[in-house]
């Protein structure tokens, strides 16, 4: 293991994941949080997520022997399923556990948290200037040796790359939500960082379990997200034209490409609260003649009568048994 220490900067949705599978394979992992009231928060962030994902590796033994599995396995958790038991699964259970107490840290102090650290990851709540003011802040504590990562999903590291006083130590390291099962990490860097940095993270990303995707380039939206939007705006637009039912829509696309879902069952998974949300910062949301406009009022439609996809049992498709 190369990297020895890791710090998360900011102990949210995201920050307690990558916190997590980085402790779970073994990594000595620090938590800095602002406060004793963010410590409030992420600790029972810290034990939701914990129980998420030995609930994963639990659900995983029903899988054994089973063709289905090498598609549902929590791909972060167990690195090979050919010839998985469920004695081994045990094991990543009583192992992972232990990992996940002793390896995971929380602290208030910066300097504390920032010492001999290999990398550090910031996973702090997608705001330009905050984001600025920090990093101007911690380019004076972090050591040397450190490479630095943000998790944005929608900001670019050339916006912030100058404020970090280490340009060539900086890049995005973007991770998936429920990282145990979903292990992508998109490696991005900007047109400073250093090619070796760049090399040292994506094996970083290897050493916790995750599948690298690297990008050549800058691209807002990564290379999932990149792909993603515009399927769901091309089917939503389907939809709210008149020209397919949501059923249809998905048909064609399961059907014509083998893909395991369709981008109706995708918006059931996302929930349809962030979809409405996703679409009213779109820039003709207002507009009354608009697509997305008439698009927001179906969905809200849904929302009102509490379809808000699998989390309530109903969205597009019903789930209740
Ligand atoms: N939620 C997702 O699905 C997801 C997926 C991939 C990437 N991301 C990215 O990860 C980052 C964090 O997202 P999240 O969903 O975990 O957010 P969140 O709101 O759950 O957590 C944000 C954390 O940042 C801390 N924070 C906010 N402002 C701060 C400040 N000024 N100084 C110090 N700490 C501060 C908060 O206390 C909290 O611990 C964002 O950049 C987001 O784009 C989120």
């Amino acid at each position: 293991m190369k990297f020895k220490k890791v710090v998360l900067l900011g102990g949210g949705v995201l920050g307690t994941q990558i916190a997590l599978m980085s402790a779970y394979t073994g990594h000595d992992t620090t938590i800095w949080l602002r406060s004793e009231g963010s410590i409030g928060r992420t600790e029972p962030k810290i034990q939701y997520y914990t129980k998420s994902i030995l609930d994963a590796l639990e659900e995983a033994k029903k899988f054994v022997g089973n063709p289905l599995g090498a598609y549902v396995y929590p791909k972060a958790l167990i690195s090979d399923w050919k010839g998985i038991t469920v004695e081994k699964i045990d094991e990543l259970i009583r192992e992972g556990e232990k990992n996940m107490k002793e390896n995971l840290h929380l602290e208030l102090d910066k300097e504390k948290a920032l010492k001999n650290a290999d990398i550090a990851i910031e996973a702090m709540a997608e705001n330009t200037e905050e984001k600025i003011e920090f990093y101007k802040n911690i380019s004076e504590i972090l050591e040397d040796k450190t490479i630095l990562c943000t998790n944005s999903s929608t900001l670019l590291p050339s916006t912030f790359a100058q404020y970090t006083g280490r340009p060539e130590k900086y890049m995005a390291l973007h991770f998936a939500n429920s990282i145990w099962s979903h292990n992508t990490a998109e490696c991005m860097g900007h047109e400073g960082t250093d090619p070796e940095i760049y090399k040292e993270v994506v094996e970083f990303a290897k050493e916790i379990n995750m599948v690298p995707i690297e990008l050549h380039k800058e691209q807002p939206g990564y290379v999932l997200n990149s792909l993603l939007v515009p399927l769901l705006d091309a089917g939503q637009s389907l939809w709210a034209r008149g020209i397919a039912d949501p059923e249809t829509i998905d048909n064609a696309w399961r059907i014509g490409t083998g893909a395991p879902v369709g981008p109706f069952q995708m918006m059931d998974v996302i929930g349809l609260k962030t979809v409405s949300n996703v679409l009213k910062m779109k820039p003709d949301a207002k507009d009354p003649e608009s697509i997305t406009c008439r698009l927001i009022k179906m969905i809200d439609e849904k929302i009102d009568k509490g379809e808000l996809g699998i989390v309530s049992g109903k969205g597009f498709y019903s789930y209740t048994k």
